[in-house]
């Protein structure tokens, strides 16, 4: 069967995929299934696993293990992707929150530590910084690019307890994306953000769950709901969108209403 998939043969790297049940594994899958070639990096040896997946499924897919707050491993794993791919026409700048295998630190502002809120920004935004940084430059020698930033709407549009540094880091990753969006408007790059809501994952909590059956949409968004958006973003579909931060959460941060959905509508 022939196949004309939104990303045809285009080169996608994507962060933060060490588990199936995620948005990086997820966003990996539908532009494999849109026609991709894949290359998917995390600090977890885990993402060789999830490349197997991939490549059960079809796809042409390589994997590397690289913390991207050091800036040698991150040019050392982009490097390994481009000699198996030839280039990167895309960038889903995903990884951040948590690393793989580790408890996500939830730290009140008044006792958070200098050290707490440094990994906070270096896993959350310098990832980022990092890993664009390393891949523009072949982007603007050939002219293309789509660059994809995975932020959340806790930071750019709304706030939870205990996690003012990860807030923090989502509003800069949206200003980041604003400023190198015009930085490389002129050059056939664009540089988007996207901001989930409550995305039902592997990682998802119970209280995150009864958060997100209050939504108006009543539930989660499936990590492959975002791996779409984000694929659009990725693909020529989306050529005159750039520098804006795309929220997907059910609608949860346009209500004004945060109670029990069966008590108002
Ligand atoms: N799950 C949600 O509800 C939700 C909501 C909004 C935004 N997000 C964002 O979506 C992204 C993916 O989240 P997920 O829920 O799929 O969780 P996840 O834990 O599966 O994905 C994060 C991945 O990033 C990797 N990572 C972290 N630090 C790294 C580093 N220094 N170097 C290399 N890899 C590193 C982890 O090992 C992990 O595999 C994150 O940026 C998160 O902030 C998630």
């Amino acid at each position: 069967m022939e196949r004309n998939g939104r990303v045809e043969g285009k080169v996608v790297l994507i962060t933060g995929v060490a588990k199936t049940n995620s948005i990086g594994f997820s966003t990996a899958r539908v532009f494999g299934e849109e026609g991709a070639l894949l290359a998917i990096v995390d600090i977890s040896p885990k993402v060789h696993a999830c490349a197997d997946e991939l490549r059960k499924e079809g796809f042409t897919v390589s994997s590397h293990t690289s913390d991207l707050t050091k800036m040698d491993e991150v040019q050392a794993a982009v490097a390994a992707a481009v000699t198996c791919h030839g280039r990167i026409d895309v960038l889903v700048n995903n990884a951040g929150m948590v690393i793989e295998g580790m408890e996500e630190d939830f730290t009140d502002f008044a006792h958070m530590s200098e050290k707490d809120w440094d990994f906070g920004i270096a896993i959350n935004l310098k990832t980022q910084f990092n890993v664009t940084r390393t891949v523009i430059g072949g982007m603007i020698e050939r002219g293309y690019g789509r660059i994809v930033n995975v932020s959340s709407v806790t930071g750019p549009v709304v706030a939870n307890p205990e996690e003012a540094v990860y807030c923090a880091a989502k509003a800069g990753v949206l200003g980041m994306t604003r400023g190198v969006a015009l930085d490389v408007a002129r050059h056939g790059i664009t540089v988007n953000a996207v901001g989930p809501g409550w995305i039902n994952t592997g990682s998802t909590t119970e209280g995150e769950r009864a958060g997100a059956e209050n939504t108006p949409l009543g539930r989660a968004a499936t990590p492959a709901e975002v791996g779409k958006l984000i694929c659009f973003l990725g693909s020529d579909d989306a050529s005159y969108i750039t520098g804006q931060l795309v929220v997907i959460d059910g609608g949860n941060t346009i209500q004004e209403y945060k109670g029990p959905s069966e008590l108002y509508y």
